[in-house]
């Protein structure tokens, strides 16, 4: 059986932060857990990259929309990878491919009498790229607030009248169709007043695709971006989707334009869209034109993916708004991974480990704690299978402190000293219940913490992949009695709140700082320059032998995370060894190709091992974050700068 889900694909305006990463990690989450029901999944994302916006934020930047959305594109590509998200697919709209399918789209829809050329007055949101409908002139935006334009344009429409009856329908005989019912009724109450039809194309943006026999028209950016979810899987036999993953606040685009113009076209709809609420930082919708922005990064660095996924999926009750902050974060850590899972885990292993020479003890289990095991993993399924998350892991977290209880009732440290009749078998049915109750949250737990499931899986002894364990199988009795299980090592430790929060606060702004430099806006003034160097005269200078260099290709340098091994040719015979500090910065996929400059005449030294041939020259901020010298214009490799 298939399984085929999607994020929305993000504007690429400004970089990812916490929320896109929000939405990400629960489709990441879906997909693993139908995985491991034996789904053969697909998992879509990738960026919106057409429209005024993104013209409009490229030109502020000082670059062609081409270079500023390749830019933007590859860092939610190299987030994503570095958060070891699940990502099958990545469809971008500027690839052609993408381009055939929206004017094939478009095309059924002309051919099906949907779509006409009109004229439409009409003020209209650049921001939302959205035509305000009964606004005056200059009128504030009902979504964004900001000032509205009075657009005139021949533009083509879209039919969307034709479709109020067909549309309530479908709510109505698929009432999962929109998911949560809040939105199920918004929806309907939006579409029972009526439907207007809809401006599908533009004559006044070039950055966008062409209407095919269309002259200076190109798509309007909803035609064009909710049609990804069917490029991403051009001709694999996947459409229609399972799932559409979206953020509440554009869940009218996919619940009410989508459909419509899938029907137009004749083509299968997906099955379904759940519309998740919105994470709020302190309070406040995290927005890029906002600038109050949490990113997943400097949290993943400190406290790793799994803390951060764990967080967001507990804390905040899918499908509503939630707040995130990071003392709740560091809160929930502790208390539930460090105190709950953590403690139960290491403690019970290391029992094992005292008491049975690390050997899995063939207990029996008394049946109340079998029976709450068995309804645990049945809450659970239940659970995530109406994207209830946090309530299934309440219910696994209900189940651990059972399997606590059991323990400290039982005392096994006492049962080893007894002499009592029973009391082995007592203690050999305690160590069982405990490894099991173990081994049954690390199964379920794969799709939500898959690094340290499968930390936790391996010390249990297994040496398949938890991953391949099939939830929809999962009983009581799954680890075997006689195995030998491996090192007991924390998986969660406990993490001090004030320093951790400090790290965070610290990379994040670093973060803004790179990203700034990245996207060529102007840093604001900052915090007075460092006192300048000692004078030095040019012949001083003239010992310095600078080399424009390109990067041929880069890896981490294994057992830190601050350092890159890189290769660079600066037109020599062989490309250069250098070892630079610059990992927390840079990506080795964002190195390659790059040119860079450096000091080609510094004496060799050896960093971790290697023989670094060099440095590379970067501005040096607070914090120590780099930004590398670049080059605005070609600069010939082994050019020497003087
Ligand atoms: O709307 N809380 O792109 P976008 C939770 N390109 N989720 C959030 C969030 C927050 N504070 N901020 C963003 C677009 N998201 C269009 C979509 S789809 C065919 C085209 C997540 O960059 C959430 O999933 O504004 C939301 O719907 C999405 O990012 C919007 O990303
Ligand atoms: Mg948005």
């Amino acid at each position: 059986m298939k399984y085929y889900l999607t994020t929305p694909i993000y504007y690429v305006n400004a970089a990812p932060h916490i929320g896109h990463t929000y939405t990400t990690i629960a489709a990441d989450l879906i997909a693993r857990y139908q995985a491991m029901q034996g789904r053969e999944v697909v998992l879509t994302t990738g960026t919106d990259e057409h429209g005024q916006k993104i013209e409009r934020a490229a030109l502020a930047a000082g670059r062609t929309p081409q270079e500023f959305t390749e830019v933007i594109s590859a860092e939610f590509r190299s987030q994503w990878k570095k958060l070891n998200l699940r990502v099958d697919r990545f469809m971008r709209t500027t690839d052609p491919r993408h381009h055939k399918t929206v004017q094939e789209l478009f095309t059924r829809c002309l051919n099906n009498g949907y779509i006409y050329k009109g004229s439409y007055t009409g003020e209209y949101c650049v921001s939302c790229e959205l035509y305000v409908s009964d606004a005056a002139a200059g009128a504030p935006c009902p979504d964004c607030g900001r000032p509205t334009e009075t657009v005139t344009e021949e533009n083509y429409f879209f039919k969307l009248s034709a479709f109020q009856d067909r549309l309530l329908e479908l709510y109505e005989s698929q009432p999962d169709f929109i998911q949560p019912e809040t939105r199920r009724n918004e929806v309907l109450a939006f579409v029972k007043q009526g439907l207007g039809d809809l401006s599908i194309s533009r004559t006044t943006i070039q950055w966008g695709i062409p209407v095919p026999g269309g002259g200076k028209h190109v798509f309007y950016v909803w035609f064009d971006a909710l049609t990804t979810y069917m490029s991403a899987v051009e001709g694999e036999d996947r459409w229609p989707a399972d799932l559409h993953l979206i953020g509440k606040e554009i869940v009218r685009f996919h619940a009410i334009f989508w459909p419509a113009f899938l029907m137009a076209a004749g083509l299968p709809l997906p099955r379904r869209i759940f519309a998740h609420g919105w994470l709020l930082f302190e309070n406040d919708k995290m927005s890029k034109s906002r600038g109050n922005i949490v990113r997943a990064t400097p949290i993943h660095e400190v406290m790793g993916t799994d803390a951060l996924r764990y967080f967001l999926l507990r804390e905040v009750v899918f499908g509503q708004d939630g707040t995130f902050s990071y003392d709740a974060l560091v809160g929930r850590y502790n208390s539930d991974l460090a105190n709950g899972l953590g403690n139960l885990a290491s403690r019970t292993l290391s029992m094992i480990h005292q008491y049975r020479g690390g050997v899995v003890p063939a207990g029996t289990a008394p049946d109340s704690v079998i029976e709450a095991a068995t309804k645990a993993i049945a809450a659970v399924r239940t659970a995530f299978d109406r994207f209830e998350f946090s309530r299934g892991l309440e219910a696994l977290w209900n189940l651990l402190s059972v399997a606590d209880k059991f323990i400290v009732e039982q005392s096994p440290w006492r049962l080893v000293k007894s002499a009592e009749p029973g009391a082995g078998e007592r203690l050999e049915a305690t160590l069982y219940s405990a490894a099991e109750v173990v081994r049954i949250a690390a199964v379920l737990l794969a799709p939500v913490m898959p690094g340290s499931a499968a930390k936790i899986w391996e010390q249990l002894g297994f040496t398949s992949a938890v991953e391949s364990e099939r939830i929809d199988q999962l009983v009581w009795g799954g680890l075997p009695a006689g195995q030998e299980i491996g090192i007991s090592v924390a998986v969660f430790p406990r993490i001090e709140a004030k320093p951790a929060i400090e790290k965070m606060r610290e990379l994040e702004e670093a973060e803004t700082r790179r990203q700034k430099a990245l996207f060529g806006k102007q840093e604001p003034a900052g915090p007075a320059p460092a006192p300048l160097a000692d004078p030095i005269t040019i012949d001083d200078f003239a010992k310095v032998d600078l080399r424009v260099g390109q990067v041929v290709s880069a890896e981490p340098v294994k057992g830190t995370d601050k350092l890159l091994h890189l290769k660079i040719d600066i037109g020599e015979a062989a490309p250069r060894t250098i070892v630079a500090g610059i990992a927390t910065a840079y990506t080795p996929e964002q190195m390659v190709g790059r040119k860079v400059v450096i000091v080609a005449n510094l004496a060799p030294r050896k960093l971790r091992g290697i023989e670094s041939q060099g440095m590379i020259v970067a501005a040096s901020l607070e914090g120590g974050q780099p930004i590398l010298a670049g080059f605005l214009e070609e600069a010939p490799i082994g050019a020497r700068l003087k």
